[in-house]
């Protein structure tokens, strides 16, 4: 009878940990229409972020810039995961216009944002070490990097 009781208490334990799961699943999990709002937005702002760091080392002191820059790089890494399968142009209900060839070819892409991660990782060192005309060089690498991604990924 013990070992009955016993039995029961740890299957109702695993039904109530089960729904909990279900419900944290459910309250965590993003609609394909959420992430592909979500990665517009983060690349807007890493486009305006873009700008500012461009209008910053203008000035010639890029000592303030490594916040933004770590920023940009910080979205960098982020960039694959905000392209989940499901949310390709064509799939009813999305805007996007991200192309199939990000599923369809999966490693040229994660190797573009690779680069742009390695890019803007950069970016934030040459700031901290306030290096402005290295800083400077550094943004055209950076921005050759979002448009050789956008020239294969995304469309136009
Ligand atoms: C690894 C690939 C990749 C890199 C690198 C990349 N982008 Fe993009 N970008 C995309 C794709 C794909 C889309 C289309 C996303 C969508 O519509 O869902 C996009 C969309 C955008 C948009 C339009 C967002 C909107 O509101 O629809 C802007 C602006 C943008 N990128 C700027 C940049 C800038 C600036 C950089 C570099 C600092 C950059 N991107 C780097 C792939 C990339």
């Amino acid at each position: 009878m013990k070992l009955l009781s016993v039995g029961l208490c740890a299957a109702a334990a695993v039904v109530a940990l089960s729904a909990v799961g279900l419900h944290a699943e459910t309250a965590a999990s993003p609609t394909p229409a959420q992430i592909v709002k979500a990665r517009q937005a983060s690349l807007e702002m890493s486009a305006i972020t873009y700008a500012s760091l461009k209008q910053g080392a203008a000035s010639g002191d890029v000592s303030k810039l490594g916040f933004p820059a770590n920023a940009l790089a910080s979205w960098a890494a982020a960039l694959p995961s905000l392209f989940p399968a499901g949310t390709a142009q064509g799939t009813a209900g999305l805007d996007t216009k991200a192309k199939a060839e990000i599923w369809s070819n999966r490693a040229g892409f994660e190797a573009r944002a690779a680069d742009y991660a390695a890019a803007t990782a950069k970016l934030a060192d040459l700031a901290k070490a306030n290096d402005a005309a290295g800083f400077t060089a550094q943004l055209a690498v950076v921005k050759k990097s979002c448009d050789s991604c956008h020239s294969d990924f995304k469309a136009h």
